[in-house]
């Protein structure tokens, strides 16, 4: 397995990849593409794993911020992560969660964020960010959802508000609405 940039020529793959993995062939395919072109204070840094040159999994890290005491600092967000359903279960997602997060590290990024499943994400170095000193921008967040990994450009007085980049809000990718948000808070 490679994992390298994401090139042009990867495009139609990638949608095909998150389609088919969230089961979704246009929200995350489309914040895919949206992220892709927004103007943003760091560039999109856009991941794909291949096996014998075929795209079997992506990652995206796009520029947010965190609205800290001492001043607004730079951070990004990890989604999406999706890995093709016939290859999963063989460390391609870990795999290309690691290559993102050393990217953002070399990049001195000190903080990357996600909504995601504490059991999967908690394997590659996030942790619980509320009790990190974190506010989660949107009440709609599964509990233990909101995640952080610290990465070697933190300070400790970088704490604060995550706030999402226009993109997320215009595409309502923040947290869960409707019947997704009742059954995450077990109300059915
Ligand atoms: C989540 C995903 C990217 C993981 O990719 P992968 O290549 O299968 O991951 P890995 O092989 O590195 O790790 C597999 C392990 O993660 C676990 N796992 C996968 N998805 C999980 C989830 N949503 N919650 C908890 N654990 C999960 C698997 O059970 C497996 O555990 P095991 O090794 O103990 O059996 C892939 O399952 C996927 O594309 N899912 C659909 C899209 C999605 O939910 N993306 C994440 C959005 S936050």
């Amino acid at each position: 397995m490679v994992v390298r940039q994401e090139t042009d020529g990867d495009h139609g793959e990638v949608r095909e990849v998150h389609a088919r993995a969230f089961g979704d062939s246009e929200g995350v395919p489309g914040l895919v593409e949206a992220l892709r072109v927004a103007e943003a204070a760091v560039e999109p840094m856009s991941f794909v794993a291949t096996l014998d040159d075929q795209v079997v999994g992506h990652v995206m890290l796009s520029a947010c911020r965190l609205d800290a005491p001492r001043r607004i600092v730079d951070v990004l967000s990890l989604s999406p992560l999706g890995v093709l359903p016939e290859f999963q279960r063989q460390g391609i997602g870990t795999r290309l969660v690691q290559h993102a997060l050393a990217s953002a590290d070399s990049q001195a990024i000190p903080l990357v964020f996600l909504e995601g499943s504490p059991r999967y994400y908690g394997r590659h170095g996030f942790q619980a960010a509320e009790t990190a000193g974190f506010r989660a921008p949107s009440l709609r967040y599964p509990e233990g959802a909101f995640q952080v990994v610290r990465l070697s450009a933190h300070e400790p007085w970088m704490t604060g508000t995550f706030v999402y980049s226009e993109t997320f809000w215009a595409l309502d990718c923040v947290g869960l609405r409707g019947e997704r948000l009742r059954a995450a808070r077990g109300e059915a």
